[in-house]
């Protein structure tokens, strides 16, 4: 399968920022596109301005965040049926600032990525250690029983997405060993298989933390990784650009 490049634009950008978008766009060529699959999520205020800006790149795009229910009273959230209607095919769960920020439990989660699966949209389900469970020895056992919370076994595995997201990573320009991440990726893989079978080998395990073009190659060639969620590096085409580039170059 190819690998995924999806960019989290997280609280950035404005109708200015379209510009950088269409840069994207015109830079995810037919070659690129033959190797990597791209997609960015912005903000849900971007989200219909860039669907009628896709064209036929063959960009996807994602929402960073949906509610479980359909519609409601729910002042602020948006569901996954509205990121659908807008012309986004993914979603963003259980992104370590939302369950830091917003107190999101993985049960939560799960019925997010629930939600994602009933509108018909792919979910990737962030999980990720802190610092301190890092440090104390327990980062496998937080993610594993993060991985088992948040992952309902009722979703299709062809359209659910794993980010691991260490949460010390994040926006700090700190990374992991490639030891670290091919521990990690492989221990997902296995909770993967044990919950879909055969088709648990099949999902695409994106690795995301300070995710940059210098490291993108190292990053990306580990065992078991199959793609990235970037953050900061997602907004300027002339970063994301050569992190998908980088993803391209490898010989799976
Ligand atoms: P970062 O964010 O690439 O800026 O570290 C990654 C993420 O939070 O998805």
């Amino acid at each position: 399968m190819k690998p995924l490049i999806a960019g989290n634009w997280k609280m950035n950008g404005l109708s200015a920022s379209l510009a950088e978008f269409d840069a994207m766009v015109a830079g995810y060529d037919v070659v690129l596109r033959s190797a990597v699959d791209l997609m960015v999520c912005p903000p849900a205020t971007l989200l219909t301005s860039m669907a009628g800006r896709v064209g036929t790149s063959g960009i996807a795009l994602g929402g960073q965040d949906c509610h479980a229910a359909i519609q409601g009273a729910h002042t602020g959230c948006i569901s996954a049926e509205m990121i659908a209607d807008a012309g986004g095919t993914s979603v963003i769960v259980g992104h370590s600032e939302r369950r830091a920020d917003h107190h999101e439990t993985s049960e939560l989660v799960a019925a997010k990525a629930k939600a994602a699966l009933r509108a018909g949209l792919l979910a990737i389900i962030c999980v990720g250690e802190t610092q301190s469970e890092r440090l104390e020895g327990k980062a496998l056992e937080v993610v594993g029983r993060q991985l088992k919370e948040s992952v309902p076994v009722e979703l299709d595995a062809s359209r659910v997405v794993i980010a691991y997201e260490p949460v010390w990573a994040i926006g700090t320009g700190l990374t992991p060993t490639t030891a670290d991440v091919i521990e990690m990726h492989a221990q997902i893989r296995a909770l993967l298989s044990d919950l879909f079978g055969a088709a648990g080998a099949s999902i695409r395990i994106l690795y995301g933390g300070s995710v940059k073009p210098s490291n993108a190659a190292e990053l990306l060639s580990a065992a078991n990784v199959g793609g990235a969620l970037v953050g900061g590096a997602s907004l300027k085409a002339a970063d994301f650009l050569p992190i998908a580039q980088a993803a391209a170059a490898i010989v799976r």
